[in-house]
């Protein structure tokens, strides 16, 4: 087991590398202690859950609302909770997402911690305190930064994951790789068949890095001035694409990045064989799919995506393969790279 420690400006939170649920009682006060959870968590793991009061939240993205975390604070009134409790949410993003933010903002902020049951919320969700829900068709709209006590990343609990689910966090180590550390994009590129296989000692290599990656960014900013917008790479598409049809959060952030690294090279930063090759990695750890929807609702939705205050984005381009940067560029001129450059919309 390792014990990951990461601090920003108020906090310090441990990120606990092949903990089992079942020491929970190492990390958080079970006495004092509620837990969020959702249907499929709770059916494969409640003989593991400590023995306490237990809110299901309903599956899915659609969830992911002020009316589901509206009616934790009703069920934390019900079951007398304040200040003096402590909050665990085990389960995947969306699970981790709402009980941070419902933790965060009942009584001004009840202290919580995370059993992360997915490789997406191990390598990404869970770890940085972003907490929050969808807003008006917005994703993760409203919400706070605020940093878990603690992060479980149970391997056994991985063993249950579709491979649609396990994929979804294959995007998210590879876009860390390519965001930070040539050599894990080596290793990854030389050992897709153990990633596919989910050969653990390579699994427990590439969540350790990720997570080290992640975190390393996430103390030096937390709230997203600069350094963080790093870990958005491959994400500008992907959810315009996300907003646009159904598809898994994986394969819309393979597209990004095949994408974002073809403009890359086309800006002359990596060369076109260094793109070519993070697209073949992409189609061998099949976080792509080929999509069928027309570039002018990409765009739209690339629109609408538009909270942001002018005209132009933060866009995170490879200067390297493992050296990541962002430069900001007009939505018009995206546009005309998703013309040029993107065969998959
Ligand atoms: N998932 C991107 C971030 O946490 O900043």
């Amino acid at each position: 087991m390792q014990d990951l420690v990461y601090t920003t400006e108020n906090h310090t939170s441990h990120v606990l590398i092949g903990e089992s649920i079942q020491n929970l009682s190492k990390y958080a006060p079970l006495n004092r202690s509620v837990i969020i959870t959702d249907h499929s968590v709770h059916s494969i793991y409640n003989n593991q859950f400590p023995d306490r009061p237990c809110f299901i939240l309903g599956e899915g993205e659609h969830n992911k609302t002020l009316s589901s975390v509206s009616r934790i604070y009703d069920w934390f009134i019900g079951n007398e909770i304040d200040r003096s409790h402590f909050v665990i949410g085990i389960g995947g993003g969306i699970v981790c997402d709402v009980t941070g933010f419902a933790a965060s903002t009942f009584m001004r902020g009840l202290p919580f911690g995370f059993v992360s049951t997915t490789l997406l919320s191990q390598v990404d969700a869970s770890v940085g305190g972003k907490n929050g829900v969808n807003y008006s068709g917005y994703k993760n709209m409203v919400g706070t930064f605020n940093q878990p006590e603690f992060v479980i990343c149970d391997r056994n609990m991985l063993a249950s994951l579709s491979d649609a689910e396990y994929t979804n966090g294959l995007a998210e180590i590879f876009k860390h790789a390519l965001i930070s550390d040539r050599t894990m994009y080596d290793n990854i590129k030389a050992n897709i068949a153990k990633l596919l296989n989910r050969d653990s000692e390579f699994l427990n290599y590439v969540i350790t890095r990720s997570i080290e990656i992640k975190s390393d960014i996430v103390s030096k900013d937390e709230k997203e001035k600069g350094l963080r917008r790093l870990l958005n790479f491959g994400h500008t598409l992907a959810h315009a694409i996300e907003k646009t049809i159904t598809i898994s959060h994986g394969k819309a952030v393979g597209i990004g990045i095949i994408f974002a690294s073809k403009v890359s090279a086309e800006l002359e930063l990596i060369t076109q064989k260094e793109a070519e090759e993070i697209e073949f990695i992409c189609n061998e750890l099949q976080i792509v799919s080929e999509i069928k929807v027309d570039n002018s609702s990409i765009k739209e939705a690339l629109h609408k995506d538009k909270k942001k205050s002018d005209n132009t984005i933060h866009y995170v381009l490879l200067r390297n393969i493992g050296d990541a940067f962002t430069e900001q560029i007009s939505y018009e001129k995206l546009e005309d790279y998703i013309d040029a450059l993107c065969k998959y919309c």
